[in-house]
């Protein structure tokens, strides 16, 4: 043993006394850097203050000890975690990603020092992370190794509140038992394994296609305890659920004197899957279930946390709009969950305020957060700070602690977007503006890409001045490319410079979350480019900027091959390429439905005329993006499916099949009809492959071929949806086997052999 080794050992053994609250870091850099923990020395100093003034927040220190190992000090666990991303990302080059995983192994084989002391601060202490539909539009089948990285992401990026909300339903189905319902009169409440987020609120009740087994129930459980230790283990706070009041209808069978009201209609959902009964605060029932809801949390994972979820109005209109009413809710909602726990602080995404602000008004607000008296017992998130925020109007939550959130995306749609300048300036002018402001996040519906735009805002909660974008943008290419061979060519930084200048700082707030491509929505001759709203498709910036990006990055290919087996580059390479594709296809649909509606072409045969071009463009940009998109698992439905059949019990009996066919039928329906009858149809629709090329090509082809006969005199919309709608309850169909495509992971030969071909004919390049 050299002596360098035999030092590091004994530092080994040194922290070891400290291991009930360092261990998880020395876990962390085992499992993604194998043998190399022993050249780290994580010190968790609480004493350690930079700024004196400035004790809430967390503070650290890297630098190479005098024994040659990388000395990181913080004053808590997470911003010991945050500060060995600092050391990954600024001194050895390297990162971990959403998609492509952890590239922390592509560092030197012998890990570089700091050459000098490196110091940093948080400017707020709290980074919170999800919203709680990220929770069905994300993570609904991952597997523990799915959540490992995650967590390792989320700490290493500096979250230190996540909401964690996967398995509540036992606590919810042990709940009710306690209080005497049956399990039969439970069951019937909950959602499918893809649809809880919404039952969770309160928006819906119960499941189409089937009912939520057991099964599903205690494994999630059992998930949720892992999930939660490694959340302690990283230094991580989690958020847990509370009861919030919504109850299966059947509990009026066992307490008819219940006060319960029904809740509000959700979208245009039948009855019987909305309209969920609420248990009002003020019986004392309400109360006792809290009280068994919480306790319970506590039984099972320790007393491990002050905050608690609870939205009762999200998307759901209170009983009455009455001031002392609304009052009355939040103080027995609040009173409930002291009772049970008096550490509790009430966690509300404060959604309700932006989405049906005519209900909301400021007298209303203001009313039901005062019912909760203590300001201190509350904390809300400002859950679309970028576009929708309410901080202002409400005078910060008229004092009650608010975190600053970054939403982004609905229904974990794709497209490139971000708003650049908003995020690195708004927060913290709101930050200068607010005293009660403790906290920036991420609250996307769906973890959908533009990794770059969610890693911005948390790295700008540890600087009090506006990142730099144009040299964040610059290091960001450089790690996330960078390999044993470390040459970064030039092309890629361009292809980076275009995207920060057009995609991603869009300033027109018209349209203002991810916009998707229209080949994801039912084919229609109109309303469907400028899009705004829920389904965006407003494209804010010009299209050949994307394109020179896309060539910039082919470009940088041609100059080093090594590229293609890069998985961040094929990654990114066919993200942009999907890009490309969206925006020529909303090109050649505007010229279609022009030319279908210009007189002369009213009779247009095929072949003739300029229909049948812009309907062959059309058909060609699908099926030439299908192949790309299912050669990597990330962008291809049938891993999608294949997770969600995983969690069915392992065995070949019936059950089994019919558990199995229920999940991929929720995978399915998710994506596409979400809803028995396509209730929010294409909502959370994606590029995927498979999904593309088997359900939104097939629902092109049968409009175009309508198109084809029929003039906008003759044009029937209803007889076109029914046949669209045959099309879409085809696939919903389990274990049909439509979308299923093999990841062929040779993105480049899709790229030669089909993706440039077609560019070229569309005269997108040259
Ligand atoms: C902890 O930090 C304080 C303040 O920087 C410093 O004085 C002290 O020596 C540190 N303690 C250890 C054990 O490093
Ligand atoms: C120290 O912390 C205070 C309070 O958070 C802050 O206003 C000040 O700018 C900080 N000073 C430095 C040098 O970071
Ligand atoms: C150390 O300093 C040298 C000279 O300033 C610089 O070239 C090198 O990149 C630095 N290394 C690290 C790991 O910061
Ligand atoms: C549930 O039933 C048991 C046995 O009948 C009874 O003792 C208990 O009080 C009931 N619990 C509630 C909350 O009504
Ligand atoms: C329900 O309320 C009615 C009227 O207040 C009362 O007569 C009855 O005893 C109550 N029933 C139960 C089961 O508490
Ligand atoms: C469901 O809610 C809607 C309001 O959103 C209401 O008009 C309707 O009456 C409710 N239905 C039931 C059965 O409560
Ligand atoms: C949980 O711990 C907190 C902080 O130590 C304490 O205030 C609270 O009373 C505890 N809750 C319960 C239910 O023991
Ligand atoms: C960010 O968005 C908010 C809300 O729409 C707007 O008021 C603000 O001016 C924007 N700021 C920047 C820098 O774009
Ligand atoms: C974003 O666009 C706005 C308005 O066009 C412009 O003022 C700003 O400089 C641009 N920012 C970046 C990073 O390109
Ligand atoms: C913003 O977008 C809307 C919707 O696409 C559009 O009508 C409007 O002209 C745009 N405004 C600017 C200033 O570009
Ligand atoms: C490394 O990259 C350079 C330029 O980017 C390229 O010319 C060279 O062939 C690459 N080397 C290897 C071993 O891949
Ligand atoms: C096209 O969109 C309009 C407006 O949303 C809608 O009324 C119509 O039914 C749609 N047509 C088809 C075929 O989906």
């Amino acid at each position: 043993m050299r002596l360098a080794s035999i030092i590091s050992a004994l530092e080994w053994i040194c922290t070891i006394a400290a291991a009930t609250s360092t261990q998880g870091l020395y876990d962390l850099v085992e499992r993604r850097l194998p043998r190399h923990s022993q050249n780290f020395a994580f010190v968790l100093n609480e004493t350690l203050h930079l700024n004196e003034t400035d004790r809430q927040n967390d503070h650290y220190t890297i630098a190479t000890s005098s024994n040659g190992s990388i000395a990181i000090s913080g004053n808590s666990v997470g911003a010991l975690a945050t500060v060995l991303r600092r050391y990954f990302v600024d001194v050895a080059h390297v990162d971990l990603y959403w998609f492509i995983g952890s590239r922390l192994d592509q560092v030197s084989a012998t890990l570089p020092r700091p050459n000098a002391t490196i110091t940093g601060a948080s400017i707020v202490p709290w980074r919170y992370f999800f919203n709680t539909v990220t929770f069905s539009y994300t993570t609904p089948f991952w597997s523990w190794s799915d959540w490992e990285l995650e967590l390792d992401w989320l700490a290493l990026h500096g979250v230190n509140l996540p909401l964690a909300w996967v398995g509540f339903e036992k606590i919810l189905l042990d709940a009710f038992q306690e209080v005497n319902l049956t399990t039969s009169q439970i069951l019937p409440f909950f959602s499918g394994p893809a649809f809880q987020a919404w039952n969770r609120f309160g928006n819906i009740q119960g499941s189409w296609g089937g009912e939520l087994p057991l099964q599903w129930i205690d494994q999630q459980f059992e998930l949720q305890q892992k999930i939660l230790s490694r959340m302690l283990e990283l230094g991580m706070t989690p958020i847990l659920p509370a009861f919030t009041g919504f109850v299966p209808r059947a509990l009026t069978d066992v307490y008819p004197n219940a006060t319960v009201v029904n809740g509000s209609q959700w979208e245009d959902f039948p009855t019987e899957l909305t309209n969920t009964t609420f248990l009002e605060p003020s019986d004392p029932l309400f109360s006792e279930l809290q009280k068994i809801v919480l306790t319970k949390q506590l039984d099972y994972y320790g007393n491990i946390t002050q905050f608690y979820t609870l939205d009762q109005y999200n998307e759901n209109d209170p009983f009455s709009g009455d001031l002392d009413y609304l009052r009355d809710v939040t103080h027995g909602t609040w009173q409930s969950l002291k009772a049970a726990n008096p550490a509790a602080v009430w966690v509300m995404q404060g959604w309700l305020f932006t989405s049906n602000a005519d209900f909301w008004t400021n007298e209303r607000i203001e009313a039901y957060l005062s019912g909760v008296e203590v300001d201190e017992d509350m904390l809300v998130l400002d859950l679309f700070s970028e576009s929708q925020p309410q901080w202002q109007r409400t005078e910060s939550y008229y004092g009650k602690p608010w975190i600053w959130n970054q939403l982004h995306d609905y229904g974990d749609n794709q497209g490139l977007y971000g708003q650049i300048d908003n995020l690195t300036i708004n927060p913290i002018e709101a930050l200068a503006n607010s005293s009660s402001l403790v906290g920036f996040g991420l609250t996307p519906e769906g973890q959908e890409g533009n990794e770059i735009m969610y890693a911005l805002l948390l790295d700008q909660a540890w600087q009090r001045t506006p990142i730099d974008t144009a040299l964040y943008f610059h290091d960001w290419v450089r790690t996330r490319y960078s390999s044993h061979n470390n040459t970064v060519p030039e092309q890629l930084y361009t292809a980076w410079e275009l995207l920060r200048t057009s995609t991603y700082n869009n300033t027109n707030l018209t349209s203002n979350a991810v916009s998707k491509a229209i080949f994801e929505l039912a084919p229609n001759t109109t309303h469907l480019a400028n899009r705004t709203g829920h389904h965006p498709t407003t494209v804010n910036y010009d299209p050949a900027a994307v394109r020179d990006a896309w060539g910039a990055m082919y470009a940088a290919s041609a100059h080093d091959a090594a590229l293609w087996t890069n998985p961040a580059f094929t990654h990114d390479f066919v993200d942009v390429t999907r890009q490309v594709f969206s925006n020529a296809f909303t090109a050649s649909y505007t010229a279609l439905i022009a030319s279908w509606n210009a007189p002369s072409s009213a009779s247009n045969e095929t072949g003739s005329g300029t229909f049948e071009p812009h309907a062959q463009a059309l058909i060609l940009l699908l099926r030439t993006l299908d192949p790309l998109l299912a050669a990597l698992p990330q962008f291809n439905l049938a891993p999608w499916l294949a997770s969600a059949r995983a969690l069915a019990p392992a065995s070949n009996s019936t059950t089994t099949n019919e558990i199995a066919d229920f999940y991929e039928y929720n995978a399915r329906n998710q994506i596409t009809q979400w809803g028995p009858q396509g209730n929010i149809n294409d909502y959370a629709s994606k590029s995927w492959g498979g999904l593309v090329g088997d359900y939104y090509l097939p629902r092109w082809l049968v409009f175009l071929e309508y198109l084809r006969e029929v003039g906008p005199e003759g044009y029937e919309d209803a007889g076109v949806r029914q046949m669209i709608a045959g099309v879409e309850e085809g696939f919903q169909v389990p274990g049909n086997g439509l979308g299923i495509r093999e990841n062929s992971g040779d993105v480049r030969s899709v790229v030669e052999s089909a993706v440039v071909p077609a560019l070229e004919k569309l005269g997108i390049i040259q």
